[in-house]
Order: structure tokens, then sequence, then C-alpha cells
């Protein structure tokens, strides 16, 4: 029998340079000497330290399963050590995802953001990883749907007989802390219903169905839902979500996984948590947030896990992603011109948890009836 392997990303905004834009070379150097020595006593099999934007990605190979204390832990450990470098460096925000004191367990609620899944390795396993930087989990439903739901996205959806039968989507409630799962084609335009309100209904995890050639209780596309605010009980920047997807023989198609963020959609995010903008996807080296603190960007990291993380291999280091780039620039530049004004910025509901309510509220008593 194969034994299962787990990837688990964990992701945490340690400190930047200079204030939001990227994280700093020094601390990335501090994680990977942290992971290696985890390598070296074999903790963990494999690891890769990536950044996209202010945030630290950590990407391990290990066989705990999911929500492991001990790979909880040593992420734990690594965004601490981080923090300690970031702190004498005086970097921008330094410890700002890590929003307890103390390890307990798990680091889900505790801050770091963690997509993580267990399965059984096929023969052959890719995989992508997906990192997003000033945006929220909501970012992730319209690619992931379109990944594993669409057949103008996904060929093989209407090729491949083994994709023919559809998936299964968790779909999580964000705010009432509720979940559902739901089968495509056959309730896809119900799941339209929910996930097009990306603020609150997120894509958590897909599974493949009942019968067909992978198992269907092992996901094949996981993403992190952690809500800051929530946790913070205050605005502590946005989520910037991270995703695993595996691809081919049975799933969608590297390219056909790709393919999903040609589009250059409007996600939440941007600057100070508070504004529409287009998500941009990028090479590694643009991984750096810049014009008002953006736009949203999102890069992909290609692997074949196998006994080892084989990659990363830089996904949307690729002129055929220009088009989109440039579209996003348009995009960003028309949003831009609406200044404060929505659709630009977020509906009032959606600034509840940054610093406006407490603009608003010296205005309070300056209000009389009409
Ligand atoms: C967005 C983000 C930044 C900050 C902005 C203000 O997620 O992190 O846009 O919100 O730079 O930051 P502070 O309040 O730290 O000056
Ligand atoms: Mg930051
Ligand atoms: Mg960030």
């Amino acid at each position: 029998m194969v034994e299962k392997i787990t990837v688990s990303l964990i992701k945490a905004d340690i400190g930047s340079c200079p204030g939001h834009a990227v994280v700093y070379e020094e601390t990335l150097e501090v994680a990977k000497s942290v992971l290696e020595e985890k390598k070296q006593n074999g903790d963990i099999i494999d690891y890769r330290v990536l950044n996209c934007g202010d945030d630290t990605e950590l990407i391990m190979l290990h066989k705990e399963g999911v929500d492991s204390e001990k790979i909880h832990g040593i992420a734990w450990e690594v965004f601490e050590k981080c923090t300690a470098k970031a702190k004498e460096l005086k970097l921008y925000g330094a410890g700002q995802d890590l929003l307890k004191d103390a390890f307990s367990g798990n680091v889900r609620g505790m801050g770091p953001g963690v997509a993580e899944m267990e399965f059984t390795p096929r023969k052959s396993e890719p995989l992508i990883a997906f990192m997003m930087d000033k945006t929220e989990p909501g970012a992730f439903n319209l690619p992931i749907f379109r990944m594993f739901a669409d057949p103008f996205n996904t060929a093989g959806l209407v090729i491949d007989p083994a994709l023919h039968n559809g998936f299964v989507f968790e779909i999580w409630d964000i705010m009432e802390h509720k979940r559902v799962f739901m089968k495509t084609p056959e309730e896809m335009y119900d799941i339209l219903a929910l996930i097009g309100g990306k603020s609150r209904f997120v894509i958590k995890r897909v599974y493949p169905k009942e019968g067909g050639k992978l198992p269907a209780d092992e996901p094949v596309a996981v993403v992190s839902t952690e809500k800051l605010y929530q946790i913070a009980g205050e605005y502590v920047g946005k989520d910037d979500p991270v995703a695993l997807v595996r691809a081919q023989s049975g799933l969608p198609a590297v390219g056909e996984v790709l393919e999903a963020f040609a589009f250059p959609h409007l996600v939440s995010g941007w600057m100070r948590g508070s504004h529409n903008g287009p998500l941009m996807p990028v090479p590694f080296r643009y991984a750096k947030c810049t014009r008002f603190d953006g736009p949203p960007r999102v890069i992909a990291a290609g692997f074949q896990v196998g006994d080892r993380l084989i990659g990363p291999v830089d996904m949307f280091d690729d002129p055929a992603f220009d088009y989109t780039r440039q579209k996003a620039q348009e995009i960003a530049e028309y949003m831009r011109r609406h200044g404060p004004f929505e659709p630009h910025r977020l509906p009032h509901e959606d600034m509840e948890y940054t610093t406006l309510p407490k603009v608003l509220e010296k205005l309070e008593d300056r209000f009389e009836k009409i």
C-alpha cells in the first residue's frame, strides 16, 4: 500500500520592508535555516520558503497529516524566530500576524493562514501552490470554480471521461461558521449563488466524486480561510490567502489550472484592505506590492511531489500572461480614478472592520433628524 503524504502551506506576515511591500531577505534566511534543521532531524521530508509580497510562505512535505501539532509547532517556531529578526531590523509590522503569545497545539486561529492536504500520492503528482497578497480568501472562489467546474476554462470537463462526472465543493460560510458540500455540474447554479458572495462564502476544498479514478475522501484542492479580523477583533490587514491544487490524470491539467487566472477579476483588499482591484498573476520577482500598496497579486509555484519536493517552477513567469497583466494595469488605473468612491472603495458594510468607523464616530453628534 502506498503511504499517504501531507503538503502543508502555512503563511504569516511577520514584517516587511519598506512598509507592507515585501519580505526582507534576512528573515527569509532565518526561516530556511530553521526548516533545514527540521529536515536534517527528520521532522519533515522537505520544504521550500517563498514570499508573496509581505507574506512569508512555508511549504512543507511530511507524513504527519493535517492539523499536526508537530508541524504547526514548527511553523510557529519559524514565524517567532523570523519575528525576532524582523524586530531586530526594525522591519515594518514585525510579528503582525502572530496574534497570540503562546502556541497551543495548532496555528489555526492564531494568525497564520493554512492550506494543507493529506493524500495518497499517484505515480506522479503535479501540484501548484498559489499565494496571494493584499486580498482575502474569497479571491480564490472564481479561479477554483473555473478550474473544476467551468467547461469554458477546463476542456477536460468536456473531453476527458475521468473529469466528466464533476467534483464536490466544500463551501464555508465564514461569518456563521457553517459548511456545505455541493456537487458539480448538477448544483452549479446554487454553488454560484453562494460563492458569488465572496466575502462570506468561500470554497474551502474540492473533492473527486465517488467511483472515479481518485479516492473521494482525499481533497484535490484546498484554500486557507482564516479571517484575521475575526481573530484579532480589529483590523490587522487582509488575510492574503494561499491554496494548493493537484493536477493532471483525472484532474484539470496544469494549463487548465493556470488558465483560471487569465482573467484579472476584481477582488477586495489592496490599499488598507479597503479597495476593490484586479488580481494580477505575476512571476516571483514581481511579488512586491508597490502601486497603492498593490494591486493585489498572485504567484504560482509548480511542483512534482515525489520522495521530496521537485520545484518550484515559477508558473506565471511567462509572456503568455502578459496580456492578463496589461489588462490588470488598465483596470487598476480605471479603478484608481474613483479615489475614495465606491465601488473602488469597499461597500460600507465591509468597511466595518477597518479604521473608517473611528473617523465617522466623531461626526455622530452633528447629525440631526430629518
Ligand atoms: C493592505 C496593507 C496596507 C496597509 C497600509 C496602511 O493589506 O497591509 O495597505 O493597510 O499600508 O498600513 P499602516 O496602517 O500600518 O500604516
Ligand atoms: Mg504587512
Ligand atoms: Mg500581505
